[in-house]
């Protein structure tokens, strides 16, 4: 039995042939050998105190597919929520056809749907950890067009800590719990930012209520990278996306948040959940920001830095399509956890810009995928094209078909061949060509204007999120070292006198700071409050 979204039942396919052997009825319990179960309750012993028997085929069987029931978690994004839905495209940007800018076909008949796949996630923490913390959350969509997949894989913020892929893995070790006490820890955290002035930014608007969403639902979207889009005269533009719920944005205080998850740390995959099941599907409208493909010396940033917004003034959002989740997951292993999305699964039309985050990334996602599912994770039914694949790759762990074309010789696992193999599509759309010349070098972009951004962020926030911004800055300072808190001050008073000065007179008042206290503080952030003169109370 098929889904309406195309997923079979419990996500994971199961025999053509589901009646049940001579004999028995559809209750019956067997072993994965379609042997019927007899003793489920006592082992095979020598006598009922004992000693056990090595061939109880179905206790070894039970008990060894128990000791195997786990993968290894994300590296990162491991607390994760999934639903199913549909994308539907506007098929315009503006007043123009979308085809002016994109020959992707997910894109081009207004009105067409696409089915997609959503995992929403934390960061930094493991599978079970509480959905309260502060931490960015991830935003990945599967979208299974007519041209082979597409993954968006994007956070609920708009922008990253770092701008290069070198970096990752420090800035991911700083956040995590600490190698020697398993604590995470405010200090390793603001150690790698306050020696990482690019980081300043996305810190503002972690530590502000914009760094705990209250659900999935209420919380947006975006890309975070730059990416291109290619139309059929193989002309490209670079593209932001960028996803607005219709359900508005909430957010919480750290204190809201403390209350929630004293009682319920799986409160949005629960939310999410629950609002699927009564019909209440949520759903997001799609934005684009486009800019010519050039590297825009008018900006006082580069256009490929992901520390960046794209001003809204200046670079407008222009709505493209809209997408519905309507169906919950029957089987959270094999459509959640199983989910492997990446940022080098483009389709026809859309493509990659030099972004060194987006290029890191892409290497890294398919890579950690084939450690984590295995080779074949592509063969799994949430991750597999809508599409027949026809490739010449074969066997490796768990191969369970051969993605071959039922018309082509079967012998035939290479190409070219006159044998009738696969072939290459001989389809004609313009290659995008760009054309690349310079020294190979290790060096940082030139625009990097760590600060003024932070700057206009702190200032555009209302009162309640620049006081929040500061209290729980100035909570998670406190306990560190004074070289640390010397730092950030001065990052923060780079970005805007009036934030450095609210953080270092916290710093000064705060209860910590006067016993001369430090010592791992084990979330980012508690609810202690700091007033406007930076008193804490
Ligand atoms: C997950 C690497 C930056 C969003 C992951 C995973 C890896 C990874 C290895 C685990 C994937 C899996 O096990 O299936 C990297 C690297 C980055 C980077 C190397 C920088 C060089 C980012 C950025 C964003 C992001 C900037 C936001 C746009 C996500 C999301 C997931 C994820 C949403 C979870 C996907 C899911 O739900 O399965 N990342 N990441 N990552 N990353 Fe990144």
């Amino acid at each position: 039995k098929e889904s309406e979204n195309g997923t079979s039942v419990n996500g994971a396919g199961g025999p053509a042939d589901q009646r049940t052997a001579e004999g028995e009825d559809s209750k019956t319990l067997t072993t994965r050998q379609g042997h019927p179960v007899k003793y489920n309750q006592n082992i095979r012993t020598v006598g009922n105190r004992g000693p056990a028997t090595l061939e109880n085929y179905h206790f070894i069987e039970k008990i060894s597919h128990f000791d195997r029931e786990r993968v290894p978690e994300r590296v990162v994004h491991a607390r994760g929520a999934g639903a199913h839905g549909y994308f539907e495209t506007y098929g315009k940007v503006g007043d123009d056809p979308i085809s002016k800018y994109t020959r992707a076909k997910v894109f081009q008949e207004a009105g067409k749907q696409t089915p997609v796949f959503v995992r929403f996630s934390t960061v930094n923490h493991g599978k079970h950890s509480p959905e309260t913390l502060r931490d960015p959350r991830g935003f990945a969509v599967k979208f299974y067009t007519e041209d082979g997949n597409w993954d968006l894989v994007g956070n609920n913020l708009k922008i990253f800590f770092i701008r290069d892929a070198m970096k990752f893995p420090d800035v991911v070790h700083a956040f995590i719990p600490d190698p020697v006490t398993n604590i995470q820890d405010t200090q390793r955290i603001f150690d790698f930012c306050c020696n990482s002035p690019e980081s300043l930014h996305m810190i503002t608007f972690l530590f502000s209520p914009w760094g705990i969403p209250a659900n999935y639902r209420e919380m947006q979207g975006s890309g975070v990278n730059t990416y291109k889009w290619v139309n059929e005269e193989g002309k490209a533009v670079l593209i932001k996306y960028h996803w607005e719920p219709k359900q508005g944005i909430k957010n919480l205080k750290q204190e809201d948040a403390e209350k929630i998850q004293a009682k319920n740390f799986n409160h949005a995959t629960q939310d999410l959940y629950e609002a699927i099941e009564r019909g209440d599907y949520p759903e997001w409208e799609l934005f684009v920001q486009i800019l010519s493909d050039d590297d825009h010396p008018e900006l006082d940033f580069d256009p490929l830095d992901d520390t960046k917004i794209w001003p809204k003034d200046q670079i407008p959002w222009q709505p493209v399509g809209r997408m519905v989740l309507n169906k919950n997951p029957e089987n959270y292993f094999a459509e959640v956890e199983q989910a492997a999305f990446g940022t080098g699964v483009l389709v026809d039309g859309l493509d990659f810009s030099d972004d060194k985050m987006l290029q890191g990334r892409t290497f890294s996602y398919s890579d950690t995928q084939r450690y984590r599912i295995g080779a074949n994770y592509l063969q799994l039914p949430i991750n597999a094209a809508k599409k027949r694949a026809a490739t010449n790759l074969r066997d490796g762990q768990m191969a369970y078909y051969v993605d071959q074309s039922p018309e082509r010789n079967p012998h035939v696992n290479y190409e070219p061949s006159s044998l009738n193999g696969l072939e290459e599509t001989t389809r004609s759309r313009k290659d995008y060509t760009p054309k690349v010349e310079g020294e190979l070098v290790h060096e940082s972009i030139d625009r990097t204007n760590d600060f003024k951004q932070a700057g206009e962020t702190y200032r555009a926030f209302d009162d309640v999120e620049r006081d929040e911004l500061i209290n729980n800055l100035v909570n998670g300072l406190s306990s560190c070292e004074k070289v640390i808190q010397d730092k950030m001050i001065e990052l923060c008073t780079k970005a805007d006198e009036n934030y450095g000065r609210r953080v270092g007179e916290g710093l000064k008042n705060h209860p910590n700071q006067q016993k001369g206290e430090h010592g791992p503080a084990g979330a980012t952030g508690t609810s202690e409050a700091v007033d406007e003169a930076g008193q804490t109370g």
